[in-house]
């Protein structure tokens, strides 16, 4: 048996290496100014990797214009190469390494009305992009799958032509690869629908795509779900099998996280959403429908490494790389991952509360997060001034009104 590495020792992840073991997962920062990055986003990155993360995600970075499911995310595309490179120089000043979570909404599309039909894996009521519009999916057929596997190289040509050194393909959390691997979307009849390795062939199309496009040079991650946490949806068993085929198609390394947007947000977090502070951001009218959208939803009580018996499955199935998430909250959790076999641990929340966090493990300052999994950072994503912790003081909203290169 190897011995259990340090969090503190470098890891090789595919072409690049990482200083140490800690990840930023990729969570929307709201930081965007006409589909861009914005200074304040920068900033975040800068802090995040000045205060010892290891590898940066910035998230989400749309591969198509209609791959968008807010109006504030940034559209990866030639235009804004200078944009994305501040972005990695400055967390590579500070040491860090800079990824870019790459996503294509398909028909979880929520404050955009986009023109025709939105593309996934079935056609269909979209209940997803109905307040925007967006009635109806139509399924995807082979030109279009080639479309969208075209846009995700380019896209991550994008990024490694501007200095990144990672991108994140999201398979998990109800978006238009997640639209897949899940059958809770997926009723195909063709060689991409039934059992879970049909349902994977098309994501796996285009990880090993992007891969052959550019995984010399940049690590090539796949952020998938352990369990979509809703009846009808993927299992673990189906997580396992999305693995191994992720693990052929030649992934750097997997993020395991688990829910999808719409139908099991609680089940993402291992909490759930703070009603009140989503109507503060958003007002009555605009809270509206998320209200709605809670009626029902199950009563999480929040545990610090909630998915880690569905991630111990996974680790038991491939040998690859795989990042544990999830409710990590302290050096103890994080020991715990190294000694599960997980190379590396990826955290949200608890870097929004406090970005100088690793440091602050490293030098035994602190031994656990003061973040209190509220929840209360996610209605941020919609605020002029981006995301930010609530017990912290506010950002500042003239950061996030530039664009990142000017
Ligand atoms: C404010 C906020 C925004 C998020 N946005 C995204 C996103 O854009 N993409 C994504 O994959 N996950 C997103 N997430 C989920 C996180 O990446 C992560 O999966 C989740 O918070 C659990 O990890 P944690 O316990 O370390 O916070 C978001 C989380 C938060 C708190």
């Amino acid at each position: 048996m190897n011995p259990v590495p340090s969090p503190f020792d470098p890891v090789q992840i595919g072409s690049i290496t990482l200083r140490n073991r800690f990840v930023r997962s990729g969570a929307n920062e709201g930081m965007v100014v006409d589909g861009a990055p914005s200074k304040a986003l920068v900033k975040h990155h800068r802090d995040m990797a000045a205060g010892g993360v290891a590898l940066c995600t910035a998230a989400y970075g749309a591969v198509a214009e209609v791959g968008r499911t807010l109006p504030n995310q940034v559209w990866i595309r030639r235009e804004i190469i200078p944009d994305l490179k501040a972005l990695a120089d400055a967390v590579h000043a500070e040491g860090g390494k800079m990824s870019y979570q790459l996503t294509h909404g398909g028909l979880f599309v929520t404050s955009i009305k986009v023109p025709g039909r939105l593309m996934s894996a079935c056609g269909g009521f979209n209940k997803a992009g109905a307040l925007a519009g967006n009635y109806f999916s139509r399924a995807m057929n082979e030109d279009d799958m080639a479309l969208v596997i075209g846009q995700f190289v380019e896209a991550a040509r994008v990024c490694r032509e501007a200095g990144l050194d990672a991108v994140e393909l999201h398979m998990g959390h109800g978006y238009l690869l997640n639209q897949f691997i899940s059958p809770f979307n997926n009723k195909r009849k063709d060689k991409y629908g039934g059992n879970a390795e049909n349902r994977a062939r098309f994501p796996a199309a285009v990880l090993a795509a992007v891969k052959a496009a550019v995984g010399s040079d940049m690590a090539v991650v796949a952020k998938i779900n352990v369990s979509d946490g809703v009846k009808g949806g993927a299992t673990v068993e189906d997580g396992i099998v999305t693995a191994k085929v992720l693990e052929a198609a030649g992934a750097d390394m997997l993020v395991l996280s688990g829910g999808r947007n719409v139908e099991s947000g609680a089940f993402m977090f291992g909490s759930n959403h703070n009603v009140e502070e989503m109507e503060k951001v958003l007002g009555k009218k605009g809270a509206f429908f998320f209200k709605l959208s809670q009626i029902g939803a199950p009563k999480v009580q929040f545990h610090e490494m909630y998915f880690l018996e569905y991630s111990r499955q996974i680790r038991a199935a491939v040998k690859m790389p795989l990042a544990y998430l999830g409710g990590v909250k302290s050096m103890a959790n994080v020991e715990q991952a190294m000694r599960e076999g997980f190379e590396c641990v990826v955290m949200a929340r608890a870097l929004i509360h406090d970005t100088g966090l690793v440091n602050k493990f490293r030098s035994g300052e602190l031994k656990q997060s003061g973040c209190t999994s509220c929840n209360r950072c996610v209605p941020y994503i919609y605020h002029p001034a981006g995301t930010w912790c609530v017990m912290n003081p506010p950002n500042d909203p003239a950061l996030n009104r530039v664009r990142a290169s000017a």
